[in-house]
């Protein structure tokens, strides 16, 4: 199979991470007879720094006659410690998600049982843990009208029918495959476009009469979610909630370096673990590259439909983490650096 893959590796340790999936993925192509072609492309505030902006027009023209992309991370502490700043890393990102239509973010949380004690939470309570977040990602908050005047500014949310609908199916497709179990995530006790989200989602489920369909408060979801993670199958919510969920049930796995996602749409998905570019780490060689690494997974099978080549890394990321290698998030004796720990895995490959 011939497929181009652009590589956006952004900002912090966006580039050494997705250096090793790039690896990994030359090296699925050797053995399975693929050619993989990789083009890059700049984002973030590496753009900023060198073209003028977060989101270059080449950029998004190389993501759009691209099979897939493969995405590392955006941000700069210079930027958060800048609320004044006009042009910001992050405007790259939500810029190419809406330029590639991107409206459904699917993050799987799961865990890996030999990684359970580094999860804050009982053991117990976590393992076996198997869910997906399905969160809309190009509307809501995120895109609303903002405005600042001196001492007021405001964020609006808006969602139309059609917004909620397509991302809907795709929470309901997903759903079917699995254990035909959704969470639809709200605030319909307070918010107007959260009594749309429900609305909409209670004509839809006519239409699925074999999925059980739940709808859940986002105060109590983030409540659920740490106390009983094992009763979600398929959670759908709308942006800004599944940006802040995410990022809590990725606890769950011990480490938010653990966790890919995929975002699909109208053209070319994208795939990018979900953590983010964790500045502090940059350079040093010393980040969990498995986010990345399962993000690869999950282009293969999604984009290029390569299951076998994707469940390939996926066990030799169980198999790597089985003999107790780690990144030092992972391990406290020994571990290894991001590209010797990424070696092993492409060794078991
Ligand atoms: C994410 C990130 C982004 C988001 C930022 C970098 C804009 O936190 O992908 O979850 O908020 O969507
Ligand atoms: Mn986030």
């Amino acid at each position: 199979m011939k497929k181009q893959i652009a590589v956006l590796s952004g900002d912090g340790i966006g580039p050494e991470v997705t250096a090793q999936s790039v690896d990994l993925l030359k090296k699925i192509a050797e053995k399975f007879n693929h050619d993989f072609i990789f083009r890059t492309g700049l984002i973030g505030a590496i753009a900023i720094e060198k073209e003028g902006s977060p989101l270059p027009d080449e950029t998004l023209k190389l993501c759009k006659r691209s099979d897939a992309v493969l995405f590392g991370s955006i941000g700069d502490p210079k930027y958060d410690n800048d609320p004044k700043a006009k042009i910001r890393p992050e405007q790259g990102l939500l810029a190419l998600r809406k330029g590639l239509g991107l409206y459904a973010n699917i993050r799987p949380i799961y865990t890996f049982s030999e990684t359970l004690s580094k999860s804050p939470l009982k053991p117990e309570l976590i393992d076996g843990v198997d869910f997906v977040v399905v969160r809309e990602l190009t509307g809501g908050i995120y895109f609303g009208e903002k405005g600042r005047q001196e001492n007021r500014a405001f964020d609006t949310c808006v969602y139309s029918k059609g917004e909620i609908i397509r991302v809907a199916k795709i929470a309901f497709e997903l759903a079917a495959k699995r254990k035909r179990k959704l969470t639809v995530v709200d605030k319909a006790n307070v918010l107007e476009t959260s009594r749309l989200w429900r609305e909409t989602l209670q004509e839809m489920l006519k239409d699925y009469p074999d999925i059980e369909v739940n709808f859940m408060y986002v105060d109590n979801a983030a409540m659920q979610i740490i106390k009983f993670p094992k009763n979600f199958d398929v959670i759908l919510t709308e942006n800004c909630f599944g940006d802040i969920l995410t990022d809590e049930a990725s606890v769950i796995s011990g480490s938010l370096g653990m966790l890919p996602s995929a975002s699909i749409g109208d053209s070319t998905s994208l795939f990018e673990p979900i953590h983010g570019s964790y500045p502090q780490a940059a350079g040093k060689n010393i980040a969990n590259p498995i986010g990345s690494m399962l993000s690869a997974a999950m282009l293969l099978d999604l984009s290029f439909g390569l299951k076998e080549e994707s469940k390939t890394i996926i066990n030799s990321v169980k198999k790597v983490l089985a003999d107790g290698f780690g990144t030092e998030d992972l391990v406290s004796q020994n571990p290894l650096s991001t590209s010797d720990f990424a070696k092993k895995i492409i060794d078991a490959v």
